[in-house]
This record gives structure tokens, sequence and C-alpha cells, in this order.
């Protein structure tokens, strides 16, 4: 494994399960001190001490993304813990669905909230940082394939995912003369939970030339990239980790 991330502080949202926890492993791996933000604290804390184990530095943190102070208690925290932020990853969402015509203010404030609300305030108050310090720094989200499609019951969480992007793109802009980069990361079905089966539904398979679930490992790698150097050049984008789900079209003949 490369070491793309010697001695750079990184924070991952969310990282107590799932994608989060396999990006905040693999920039561990890359040799980052990183800081496992979970609203499950002890998630977070089991995660820490699996890679704590394996000689990685990582700490614990508990953090709601839905609270601007809480995040900005978690953002004070990894820069007196490691002296400065380097790396701020945005993942921490949900995916919820619900029929449009039935559809509650509630649920709808409870995913743009978490999901695009959550990362915009999660992005400025790490980037205030980042501008701060000096010495730019990267940032990056976890968006989805469903930000650039309709899905049915998915109008909330498409609008997140379909928002963050947008915003992404904006950032990018505005914080390059900071030499702060902006990307993310988009997954296409990821295998995080036992209650997905083994294999995507019939109507996701049709259109996935590699129709099977991707591996949290296989989206974590394309965050690694977008947090490292080797990323120089690449602002704005939404890298998408999803087996050719978002290229296909007609599949058969
Ligand atoms: N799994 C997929 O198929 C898939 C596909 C596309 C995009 N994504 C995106 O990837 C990200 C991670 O998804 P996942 O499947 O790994 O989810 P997950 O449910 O496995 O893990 C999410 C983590 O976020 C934490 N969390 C929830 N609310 C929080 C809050 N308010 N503050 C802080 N932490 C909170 C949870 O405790 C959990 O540890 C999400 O943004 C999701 O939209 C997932």
């Amino acid at each position: 494994m490369s070491k793309r991330l010697e001695g750079q502080s990184a924070l991952v949202t969310g990282s107590g399960h799932g994608i989060g926890r396999a990006i905040a492993a693999r920039l561990a791996e890359e040799g980052a001190r990183v800081m496992v933000a979970d609203i499950n604290l002890t998630a977070a804390e089991d995660v820490a001490r699996e890679l704590n184990d394996t000689g990685a530095e990582a700490v614990a943190q508990h953090v709601d993304v839905t609270e601007r102070a809480s995040i900005a208690a978690m953002m004070e925290q990894a820069v007196a813990r490691h002296g400065r932020l380097d790396v701020a990853v945005s993942n921490a969402g949900i995916m919820d669905r619900m029929p449009f015509l039935e559809m509650t203010d509630e649920f709808w404030n409870k995913v743009i909230g978490l999901n695009l609300s959550g990362a915009f305030m999660c992005g400025q108050e790490a980037a205030r940082r980042m501008v701060a310090q000096g010495g730019g720094g990267r940032i990056v989200f976890v968006a989805s394939n469903s930000g650039l499609f309709g899905g049915r019951g998915r109008a909330a969480y498409g609008a997140s995912k379909a928002g963050l992007m947008n915003l992404t793109q904006s950032m990018a802009i505005e914080l390059h003369e900071h030499d702060i980069r902006v990307n993310a990361v988009g997954p296409g079905p990821t295998k995080t939970r036992d209650e997905q089966g083994e294999i995507p539904p019939p109507s996701v398979m049709a259109r996935m030339p590699m129709a099977r679930f991707g591996r949290a490992e296989e989206v974590a790698a394309v965050a690694a990239f977008l947090a490292a150097e080797e990323s120089s050049f690449v602002t704005g984008h939404t890298y998408f980790a999803d087996g050719g789900y978002t290229v296909a079209g007609m599949m058969e003949g």
C-alpha cells in the first residue's frame, strides 16, 4: 500500500459503519492520522480501536452532522489533536424512500438536512479551518448515482445528492484560491447492510454492466485518490465508483 497521506490529518464523518468506515481505514493505511467521527460514538470507538490495533493513529469523536455546533466541535478537536486539518471527508448520510405523493415535510427535511445541509456545514467548517491554517486542503463528499437520475421513492434522496454534486462544483470554484480542492465520490449500489441481500434488485442489475454490489473498499479507494496529491489537477468533480451504472444505456443486443 502506498503512503500518499503520510503524517496528514484527516477526518471522516459517518465512519462508524459502511462506506465511511472503509474510507477511514483506507486513509489510515495511507498514513493519515484519522478522526473517526459518527453520531454513534460506540461504533466510532470500535473502528478507531481496530485501526490503532493495526498500528495506525486513529481517534474516535462524536458528531451529529445536522448540528452546526457539533460539527464545529469535531473540527476543533481534529485541529487540537493533530495540529491541522488536511483532509475532510463528509460521508454521513441516509438513504430512505417514501412515495412522492405521501412524502411529508418531516421526511423531506430529515433527508435534506442530513445529506445536503449536513454536508454544506461540514464543508464550510472544514474550509474555514483550512483557510485559517494556510497550506490548502482537500474536501471529499460522498454523493450517489441517485443524484443523476430520478428514482421511485427517492425524490428527497436524489435531490439531496444532486444538490451535493452542485455544491461540490461551487465550492471548488470559490476555494481554489485557497489551494483547497473539493471533489465527491459517487458510489453505486454498495453492500453495507445485511438487509440489502447479496445482489442488487433486478431493476438495478438490468442496467449495471458489472451486475454486482460494490464493496465499500472500492469506494474508499476513489475517496483516497481524491484526498491525495495524485489528484492535484482534479477539482469540482464527482467520480463514480458504480460498476458502470451511470454510463449504461441499452444493455441488450
Ligand atoms: N450503500 C450504498 O449503496 C450507497 C450508495 C450511494 C451512496 N451512498 C452514500 O454513502 C454514504 C454512506 O452510506 P452507507 O451505506 O455506508 O451508510 P451506513 O448506514 O452504513 O453508515 C452511515 C453512518 O453514518 C452515521 N450517521 C448517521 N446519521 C449521522 C449524523 N447525523 N451525524 C453523524 N453520523 C451519522 C451512522 O451512525 C453510520 O455509522 C451516505 O452518504 C450514502 O448516501 C451509499
